[in-house]
């Protein structure tokens, strides 16, 4: 079957907006298709390759970042923080496991959100969702609401100034191990996890200072000094995509340049929808939600039309089952993947089964259920002699309060209106992303 970038529209599609300036919107696509890609197919391969090992439990995966990116919140100090969250987590994994962080922020271009309702009602009126700014405003207007896609050239603008300042941080200095100490998020510092993190910083300088003694430094051993941060975001408007995908001029193959990785949301994933037909023919490393709903064959099926060559480290599968149904429905799953001896590499994502309502009307999660589902998953894989790769979340290096629990922080019910900034699912704060982290080091 022949595949290009444009063949999905010919095909089934859902969670997309609809555009009234059809002409408006062809020139904005004209335009994108015209702009420099954000990444290099090469570092796409690298990224294959480093999934590949977490796969087979030579490094892990820690991917995380907002639910939605916005346009109002962006600045260089969410992006740091953000930086400093994800290396901060490494270093607590890396430190017990000793092994490799594969790095992926959930960042440079996750706009566009699945929503549950096409509609959204307030007071008697009915006005269409807030699809993510890509798309349009969260503000609750008819205008606001209205899909703009001149929204895709700011995403762009946004993402590639995002990318700049990460790529400045992985090589500038900022990820020396000498500087660990740095890394340190001022609100968290005092508290018991910030203090944890300190022993294990104490620790680094110590074998620093060992190495140093030996001749060896960040001048003359740059993995010493430089990181690694890769981009992902759910690859959802497949306008935007279609127009970020270029052919690779070493290999002559299609990929996706808006992003390393791109992944396949939970409500999008129809065999015969839209975007499996754009995602089979992308090269990139990509990744695939399995929710509740998903059956056995329906999964092997998927697999084999996602990674018809059984590619290693070219397919995540990302479980999000929920604390309470992870230990029945994900078993008969990983044994069909299993026994087909197809290659896929196994993350949880502990955020969206869990998702409820609080008495004071936000929407949350608690701590408990994340700990337990990720937890869950550990033993699920060790029960089964397969490796659990890593884990993929919704969080931020901000001091929010939108998911409830943790012994760090301890968020109530009543805490949650205090600094509930997301545009869309509730994150992990910094302490509770950093408490989860040394969860997964003790689980090694
Ligand atoms: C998300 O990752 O923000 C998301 C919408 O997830 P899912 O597709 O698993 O519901
Ligand atoms: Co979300």
């Amino acid at each position: 079957m022949s595949w290009s970038p444009s063949s999905w529209r010919e095909f089934p599609i859902k969670q997309q907006p609809v555009y009234e300036d059809k002409e408006a919107l062809e020139k904005i696509e004209k335009e994108l298709s015209t702009f420099p890609p954000l990444i290099f197919s090469g570092e796409a391969r690298n990224l294959k390759k480093d999934l590949a090992r977490a796969g087979r439990g030579e490094a892990f995966i820690v991917q995380g970042g907002d639910c939605a990116e916005s346009f109002a919140a962006f600045n260089a100090d969410t992006i740091k923080n953000l930086f400093k969250l994800i290396l901060q987590m490494s270093v607590v994994v890396a430190y017990s496991s000793g092994k490799p962080v594969v790095k992926i922020g959930r960042v440079a271009g996750q706009f566009a959100k699945p929503r549950s309702s096409d509609f959204e009602e307030k007071d008697g009126v009915k006005l269409p969702s807030y699809r993510g700014d890509i798309i349009n405003d969260i503000e609750f207007s008819k205008e606001a609401r209205k899909p703009d896609p001149y929204r895709m050239v700011r995403a762009y603008y946004q993402s590639a100034a995002t990318m700049n300042l990460l790529r400045a941080f992985s090589r500038g200095g900022l990820a020396d191990l000498n500087e660990v100490h740095r890394w340190n998020l001022d609100f968290i510092k005092s508290h018991p996890i910030g203090q944890k993190f300190e022993a294990i910083s104490c620790q680094i300088d110590k074998a620093m200072k060992f190495l140093k003694a030996a001749g060896i430094t960040s001048e003359n051993a740059p993995e010493l000094r430089q990181t690694t941060v890769y981009t992902s975001h759910e690859a959802l408007l497949l306008n935007y995509e279609e127009a970020l995908t270029r052919t690779d001029s070493i290999t002559g193959d299609y990929y996706n340049t808006s992003a390393h990785m791109l992944w396949i949301g939970d409500r999008t994933r129809d065999l015969d929808g839209a975007h499996i037909e754009y995602f089979r023919g992308i090269k990139n490393p990509i990744g695939c939600k399995v929710g509740p709903s998903m059956k056995p064959d329906e999964l092997v099926a998927l697999v084999k039309a996602l990674n018809p060559d059984n590619e290693e480290g070219k397919l995540n599968l990302i479980v999000r089952m929920g604390a309470d149904k992870i230990d029945e429905l994900y078993p008969p799953l990983l044994k069909a993947v299993r026994d087909a001896n197809l290659n896929v590499v196994w993350t949880i994502d502990p955020m969206h089964g869990n998702v409820e309502k609080s008495s004071t009307g936000f929407k949350t999660r608690d701590f408990d259920n994340i700990l337990s589902e990720v937890k869950s998953f550990f033993n699920i894989h060790r029960e089964h002699g397969t490796v659990a790769a890593g884990v993929h979340l919704e969080m931020t290096g901000e001091n929010v309060t939108e998911c409830t629990g943790s012994a760090s922080c301890s968020i109530t019910v009543d805490d949650l209106s205090s600094r509930y900034h997301t545009q869309c699912d509730p994150r992990l704060n910094a302490n509770q992303a950093l408490e989860l982290a040394f969860m997964i080091s003790e689980n090694f």
